[in-house]
């Protein structure tokens, strides 16, 4: 039976009526892409206020990649509940959270000793981690890319590179950041073509020491091993040891932004493990609890404690229920090996993408590692013109047809996956099916108005 059931138009009554409310109460700021109020979820299947059933493609922006109310994590935070709900680990300490800390300092790429700090969002562990770097070189430079994303304070949005909406109006930013282009290969900020390029943007940040910033100023270089709301863009395999290798040379840090990254989106538990990406400071958030509020800083030992006693913290940080739920969601992820299941699933979008890209001139670029992937859409293959009004229609069409998907590029013109890793075969037939039937819809209607 089809998963995909629906009763109403997309959005139905209830959904349009509490969407008056949320207008009038709500902030606009606070955007949504998708008008549909959520009544329910399993797996990666939502039920929304209409008795409509959807699937979940966009897991909550990667939060689910163990998917909605996996059991045992319900059971565990259900435990947890019947326990103690909140001490603040600053006041009173509980085993949980030293728990996940060990967990993280096993699983985090690198064979040193590590320390790990708990905080409650992906904003919070970029801000810690330039906290911790700072304190630990003495220096006060960050360096981050374009087209970056590591969230919405204000530390974090001086490191983010989109400037709509994420950006313009909040000015003024914190001061020493700077930014270099990333490895963006289907829109080199050189202009070069890779192979031939010898991986020139990497290269360059020896160039960026000697005419914008000097290595010696730079405490750490900040970087997303894929770009996640920078459209899922993927660097070639030189990308990283050559950054990682000039980092080392100048005793500049490197910490890896593995938010959306991590927690086997891309076939292993942290992306850079397949990227060749060897960081000082890791920080995580999003699929680590499986729903609820709590990000990481992990990183070696010696660099976490030079901090003193009360110089990190907060109220929530590593709440109990978030900390039981990241030990179940850990568990899962390594039972249901779902390293391998994000490889077949990813494996399965690019068999149905690659043919998409030869039959449509929307379909500019499909990339991805394991199950994070991505189409790029353009007018035209040749200018590469961003299709970002196409974009926008095919995520519609998606929704109305029972598939919740986002997007993303910092040209909007990006059509990202990020569906739980426990959705079943025929589930994510399903979904590339009504994809496939949006941009079917949009290249047609595109083609009827280029003909008038
Ligand atoms: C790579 C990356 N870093 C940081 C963040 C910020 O996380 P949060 O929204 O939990 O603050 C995000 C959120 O999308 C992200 O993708």
């Amino acid at each position: 039976m089809s998963s995909i059931q629906l009763r109403t138009d997309i959005p139905g009554p209830r959904s349009q009526a509490l969407m008056k409310r949320r207008n009038a109460a709500v902030v606009q700021a606070a955007y949504h892409s998708t008008p549909v109020f959520i009544a329910k979820a399993d797996g990666a299947v939502i039920e929304d206020v209409d008795g409509n059933r959807l699937l979940d493609f966009a897991g909550g922006i990667g939060c689910l990649n163990t998917g909605h109310r996996a059991p045992s994590v319900v059971e565990a935070i259900r435990r947890q509940l019947d326990q103690f709900l909140h001490t603040s680990f600053n006041v009173l300490p509980y085993e949980g959270y030293v728990a996940v800390c060990e967990r993280l300092n096993a699983l985090t790429p690198g064979k040193f000793r590590k320390k790990t700090l708990l905080v409650n969002t992906g904003a919070e562990a970029t801000e810690n981690a330039v906290k911790i770097a700072r304190a630990y070189t003495k220096r006060p430079a960050i360096i981050s890319f374009e087209d970056a994303f590591h969230g919405r304070t204000y530390m974090a949005m001086a490191m983010t590179s989109k400037t709509h909406p994420y950006k313009a109006g909040f000015e003024p930013f914190p001061s020493e950041v700077y930014r270099i282009p990333y490895a963006y290969c289907y829109r080199c900020a050189y202009s070069k073509t890779y192979p031939s390029c010898e991986v020139h943007c990497a290269r360059h940040l020896e160039d960026t020491f000697k005419r914008v910033v000097a290595a010696e100023t730079v405490a750490a270089v900040i970087v997303e091993p894929i770009l996640g709301e920078g459209g899922f863009v993927t660097p070639p395999a030189e990308f990283f040891p050559i950054l990682t290798e000039i980092c080392r040379k100048h005793n500049i840090l490197v910490i890896a932004d593995e938010v959306q990254t991590g927690f086997s989106r891309t076939g292993v538990l942290f992306a850079c493990e397949r990227l060749g990406l060897e960081p000082d400071l890791i920080t995580m958030a999003k699929s680590l609890t499986g729903g609820l509020p709590m990000a990481a800083v992990t990183g070696r030992a010696e660099i976490m404690d030079t901090p003193a006693s009360g110089q990190l913290g907060g109220t929530f940080s590593g709440n109990p229920a978030s900390c039981a739920a990241a030990l179940a969601v850990l568990d899962i992820i390594e039972k249901e090996n779902l390293n391998a299941r994000a490889d077949v699933l990813g494996r399965r979008f690019r068999e149905r993408a690659s043919e998409w890209q030869s039959q449509w001139e929307l379909v500019g670029d499909v990339r991805g590692i394991g199950a994070m992937q991505a189409m790029e859409l353009v007018r035209s293959k040749s200018t590469r013109q961003p299709a970002d009004e196409e974009t926008r229609q095919v995520a519609q069409y998606c929704y109305e047809h029972g598939l919740v998907l986002i997007t993303a590029g910092s040209y909007g013109n990006v059509i990202r996956l990020l569906m739980p890793l426990v959705v079943t075969d025929s589930q994510m037939d399903e979904a590339l099916d009504v994809l496939e039937g949006a941009l079917a819809h949009v290249a047609e209607k595109k083609a009827a108005l280029t003909a008038v």
